[in-house]
């Protein structure tokens, strides 16, 4: 058990709260209803997928190291005055969280060039950025992940103007921790991609994983890749990328 994991006096201890029925199942987690309305678990599995799926398999150890990951990720952002989804950490797999709504809207925030941003627009990977740069995705597994603009959400009612405008200024301010924490750590964050939900007052709030799934990270000196596409382009040695990652976050 790490530190996010201790229970308080007063709080239910892990087993005390009791696991209700599937409410979403990703490609990566399941999320799980429990007694309390207000709060679901979230469940990270070892499964890892990329180009929509196609290509599957299980890194071993992935769910815990990314649960453990974004568990100490998410308090730092909420102290930075970030509002996020997150209570705290359940177990090696479970994270207890304030039941959200997704906003089914993706958001990438670039700091480099890479992935499908060097290719759909033929810029070198690993070219820096000017100024950081905001994309949209709309969150539908049967589609891809399409990219989108913030007109077609409005126009579709993905989300309010207000949501959008209120997502935007919290993904930069994501950036503005994250991207100074990691190169504290020695690791250059080339982009991320982030989720919204709201809260039954519709409070915008982060959710979903901050991890080497959802993440490119760059070692500073040696410009290695730590993240998942070392998986995706079958590069090996991907489950010691994603330890040297929770080791770097936690030491
Ligand atoms: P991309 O360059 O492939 O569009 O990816 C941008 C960032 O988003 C990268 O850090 C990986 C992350 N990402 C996800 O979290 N989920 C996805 O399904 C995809 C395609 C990318």
């Amino acid at each position: 058990m790490n530190e996010s994991q201790q229970t308080t006096p007063g709080q239910k201890t892990p087993e005390q709260i009791t696991r209700g029925g599937l409410r979403y199942e990703g490609k990566a987690k399941r999320v799980y209803a429990t007694a309390d309305a207000g709060q679901y678990i979230v469940e990270y599995k070892d499964d890892a997928t990329a180009f929509n799926g196609v290509k599957r398999a299980q890194i071993e150890g992935k769910g815990a190291i990314n649960n453990a990951i974004t568990s100490a990720l998410y308090p730092q952002l909420e102290a930075a005055g970030i509002p996020t989804h997150f209570i705290r950490q359940l177990s090696e797999r479970e994270q207890l969280v304030c039941a959200v709504q997704i906003i089914p809207v993706e958001v990438i925030v670039r700091n480099v060039a890479a992935g499908s941003f060097s290719k759909r627009l033929g810029i070198e990977e690993g070219t820096p950025l000017s100024r950081p740069v905001i994309e949209y995705c709309y969150k539908s597994d049967a589609l891809g992940d399409p990219l989108i603009n913030t007109d077609t959400a409005l126009s579709l009612g993905w989300a309010t103007e207000a949501q959008l405008l209120r997502v935007r200024e919290l993904a930069l301010k994501v950036r503005h921790f994250l991207t100074p924490f990691f190169e504290a750590r020695g690791v250059r964050l080339i982009d991320f991609k982030l989720e919204f939900g709201t809260l039954a007052d519709e409070t915008v709030v982060l959710a979903d994983e901050i991890s080497p799934d959802t993440c490119r990270f760059w070692d500073t000196a040696t410009g290695e890749k730590l993240d998942k596409d070392r998986f995706r382009r079958d590069l090996g040695g991907v489950e010691d990328a994603y330890a040297e990652m929770l080791r770097r976050i936690t030491s």
